[in-house]
């Protein structure tokens, strides 16, 4: 590829190197215009103000638009195959996601039409959707399982990730929700048994995951599941993420920091000594999915609280067809700022630099610094501010991987 540089009327970066916390976590945002270079092999070797770009700029304009790292989601639950809207008519009308879980549909759902569908079944479904999310900005991402509800079915769908994850241009990791719900006709106990015994042993062993994750809720699993998982994922060497305090408060994001979990997602009833121990953990982000908080037309999480007691924030948006089918972290970011309260560079940090830390890609991507990969965004607003404040609106002009073009066209800027 030819060695690039890009001009705009600003440019904004998280400053320094993730987790990100507090005041860090404000991205940096130059007055003028700002420019980024990449060389031969799609490495940035420059990202500041555009009068020090080391040579011309030939894609972009010095009065239009905002340059800004790929968006990283760090909390997505593809490969799904299959839509519920009939279910989301359902909850209009008064039923709960609960309710749906107690009924065979919800997660018991998408599992079925998981089994049900061809290899090939699954993945022409996924692509589009990957697609997608680069033309919204999406240059990294995570991929989970949890709809097999059985080793085997785990296991392909772990499998399908790896193979989804292989023919895209973004950059993924996989994680394994082994624990996402209880198996009709199978006692928890068995199933947590199962999982720690021999789905998160043979998965690590085949190298087809990276994470490895668990429900934790009154309809899923307890404390003492999580304690289970955790021990196994220690032991098979994969980082832990948790989904916690998301329909009830459980204790999860304190046992979460406490095991020394990557994550605590969801946290919509994140009790204060929930707060406080992520505020505290050394390692352990919180990340906000507010699209799954507006769909559901759940209470939100005490984000505020959550950035002022010092956690790690991530925004990642919880694709899935079920509690959030929703794609763009635009969107998510703009759910972020007007339902949380957080400020657009703040949340640009959270859903960029820190969910790469979430995924443990933090040496590659997630910031415009020179040696990085060039994972850039050129957004349509004069500031990053007008994409949140836009909501429904793509605001990505063009989005590149590693100095590729991947989606959008530099031309309309
Ligand atoms: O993160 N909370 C559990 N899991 C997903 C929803 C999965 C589904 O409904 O299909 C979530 O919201
Ligand atoms: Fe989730």
């Amino acid at each position: 590829m030819p060695r690039t540089a890009v001009i705009a009327a600003s440019l904004a970066t998280p400053a320094t190197a993730p987790p990100l916390r507090g005041d860090e976590l404000a991205a940096t945002a130059f007055d003028g215009p700002g420019g980024v270079a990449w060389d031969d092999e799609g490495a940035l070797v420059y990202a500041g103000p555009a009068h020090a770009l080391p040579w011309e700029p030939t894609v972009g304009s010095p009065d239009r638009g905002c340059l800004v790292p790929g968006f990283v989601d760090c909390h997505v639950h593809l490969p799904f195959v299959g839509w519920r809207a009939d279910e989301f008519e359902a909850r209009l009308r008064g039923v709960s996601y609960r309710d749906l879980h107690g009924s065979e549909g919800g997660i018991f759902r998408s599992s079925r039409l998981l089994r049900e569908a061809s290899d090939d079944e699954v993945l022409a479904f996924c692509r589009p959707l990957v697609a997608e999310m680069a033309a919204h900005g999406t240059t990294a991402f995570e991929l989970k399982t949890g709809y097999g509800l059985s080793i085997e079915q785990e296991l392909r769908q772990a499998r399908l990730a790896r193979r989804l994850a292989d023919e895209i241009p973004q950059s993924c990791s996989i994680t394994l929700l082994g624990c996402h719900a209880v198996p009709k006709d199978t006692d928890r106990a068995d199933w947590v048994r199962a999982v720690c015994d021999e789905l998160i042993p043979a998965a690590a062993e085949e190298h087809l995951v990276d994470q490895a994750d668990i429900y934790v809720e009154d309809i899923a699993f307890s404390l003492e599941d999580l304690e289970a998982v955790a021990t196994a994922a220690a032991r098979a060497g994969l980082p832990l993420r948790v989904h916690a305090d998301q329909l009830g408060p459980s204790g999860a994001a304190e046992a979460a920091a406490r095991l020394g979990a990557r994550s605590a997602d969801h946290l919509n009833r994140c009790s204060p000594e929930g707060v406080a121990a992520l505020g505290d953990a050394f390692a352990t982000a919180a990340v906000l999915l507010p699209a799954s908080t507006f769909f559901l037309r759940a209470g939100a999480p005490p984000a505020r609280e959550l950035r002022e007691a010092g956690s790690i924030l991530a925004v990642a948006t919880d694709f899935n067809p079920g509690t959030s089918p929703v794609l763009s972290m635009a969107e998510a970011i703009g759910m972020g700022c007007t339902l949380y309260g957080l400020p657009p560079l703040e949340a640009l940090s959270a859903a960029t630099a820190n969910p790469a830390w979430v995924l443990g890609m933090e040496d590659r991507l997630g910031r415009l610094s020179p040696g990085l990969r060039a994972d850039v965004l050129l957004l349509d607003g004069q500031t990053f501010a007008q994409a949140p404040y836009r909501p429904g609106h793509n605001p990505v002009v063009a989005a590149w991987i590693g100095g590729e073009l991947v989606a959008g066209d530099p031309a309309r800027a």
